[in-house]
């Protein structure tokens, strides 16, 4: 289930006697490395205790739609942008309902309105409830809307019954939910990636860099996999772990990217680059340390290869992404790189105070040809997955206008 790790899932839990089941898969899914964040109903309460959650999550409880407290530490809005899906485990006959009819009235059903989100929901009731055509209409109209529904499983009932309309295992429910995120959008192409800085080396000890931590770059490689795609990443000095099946080249200079991305580019479907690469090298390297002997000494740059660039100009080139990381005009500089570079899209941010580098969230507005899409402050993972959706679209629109 390593699809869990570091995503962010919001548990809904609603009131039925199966709530104490999910204390078990909250468990689970963070025993996989999921981050989650528990929103119970005021039925869950009558079952189990925020405090038991609170207790397994590590994180406060979210019980309440207007509570001053939570909204001004995280309200409901963020709790949606945070959260890269919802998982609703047991989901009751009244919860369906309350869902299948666009009810906001409290905080579960408000934020099933408010993400953009995937939503999964896990039935549990007594069978005949399950059964009856009111609960059966509602599953239609929330299967109808693109809801996974798990379950219900079959068997032995709290209430002595026997038939459909048990919680599936967590076991099962976990799996499940770590399936999900394979998504399948990109399979069979193959996605080049570069992430990270690069180091100009001014002498053996010393050298030239910028705050590029490498993790947007790393979650475009982590979201692109999930897609289906065959992943190459070709990185700069970070601080990440390696993505799981991606086939991963550490490199240092922007002259030892440029050579890696050459050696692969031709044979690349999609060509992300992420990377925050040196403008300039140094004209010549020293061999020895520098002495600091001067009160003052220059340094002599001369200009590196645009990377992106001399693969977009490729013939036959890769569907080029570049990033625009920006201090001011953002959409003015942003469109000219777009077609300065060729590029098929751009992903362009705010960068400088605290935005930006080296920060967990992020905000993109992605520019291509024809469009346009804002992408709001969210987890750099989200956004990530956001990003590979678009580009999936985009690439699989240019290649049908080849074929036809
Ligand atoms: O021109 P600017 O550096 O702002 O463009 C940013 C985009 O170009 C990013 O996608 C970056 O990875 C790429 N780039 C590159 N080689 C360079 C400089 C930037 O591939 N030498």
């Amino acid at each position: 289930m390593y699809q869990l790790a570091g995503k962010r899932i919001l548990l809904g839990v609603t009131g039925g006697i199966a709530a104490y089941k999910a204390a078990v898969l909250l468990r689970l899914l963070r025993k996989h490395g999921a981050d989650v964040r528990v929103v119970m109903t005021r039925g869950a309460i009558e079952f189990v205790t925020p405090l038991t959650f609170q207790a397994l999550s590590g994180k406060p409880v979210h019980t309440e739609l207007l509570d001053l407290e939570a909204e001004s530490a995280m309200g409901h809005i963020e709790l949606a942008r945070w959260a890269d899906l919802i998982l609703i485990a047991p989901a009751s006959a009244n919860f369906m309902a309350r869902f299948a009819n666009g009810f906001a009235d409290d905080l579960l059903s408000t934020l099933c309105l408010a993400a953009n989100i995937p939503v999964i929901i896990a039935p549990a009731m007594n069978q005949q409830m399950w059964l009856n055509a009111a609960t059966q209409e509602n599953l239609e109209k929330l299967k109808f809307r693109g809801i996974s529904i798990i379950g219900p499983a079959e068997g032995d009932q709290a209430c002595g019954e026997n038939g459909p309309g048990r919680l599936l295992e967590a076991e099962d429910i976990a799996s499940l939910t770590a399936k999900s995120f394979e998504t399948n959008i990109l399979t069979g192409s193959r996605v080049l990636i570069t992430a990270g800085p690069t180091r100009e080396a001014i002498d053996p000890v010393r050298y030239i860099s910028n705050r590029s931590s490498g993790k947007m770059g790393y979650a475009v490689a982590i979201a692109a996999i999930e897609a289906g795609a065959d992943v190459s990443l070709i990185s700069g000095p970070v601080n990440l772990p390696e993505p799981e099946r991606a086939k991963v080249t550490n490199v240092s200079s922007t002259a030892e990217m440029y050579k890696a991305v050459m050696s692969e580019a031709s044979r690349t479907d999609i060509f992300i680059s992420a990377a925050a690469v040196a403008d300039y090298s140094l004209e010549s390297i020293s061999e020895q340390k520098i002495k600091k002997l001067n009160d003052s000494f220059e340094l002599k740059l001369k200009k590196n290869p645009d990377i992106l660039s001399e693969v977009s100009a490729m013939q036959d080139a890769p569907f080029s992404v570049g990033f625009a990381a920006e201090t001011e005009n953002l959409e003015t500089n942003a469109q000219a790189k777009l077609h300065s570079k060729k590029l098929d899209m751009i992903a362009a941010n705010h960068v400088g105070d605290g935005q930006g580098f080296d920060v967990e969230t992020n905000a993109l507005t992605i520019f291509w040809k024809n469009g346009q899409k804002q992408l709001e402050q969210a987890p750099k993972t989200k956004l990530a997955r956001n990003l590979i959706n678009l580009i999936a679209d985009q690439y699989n629109e240019k290649n049908s206008n080849k074929t036809h």
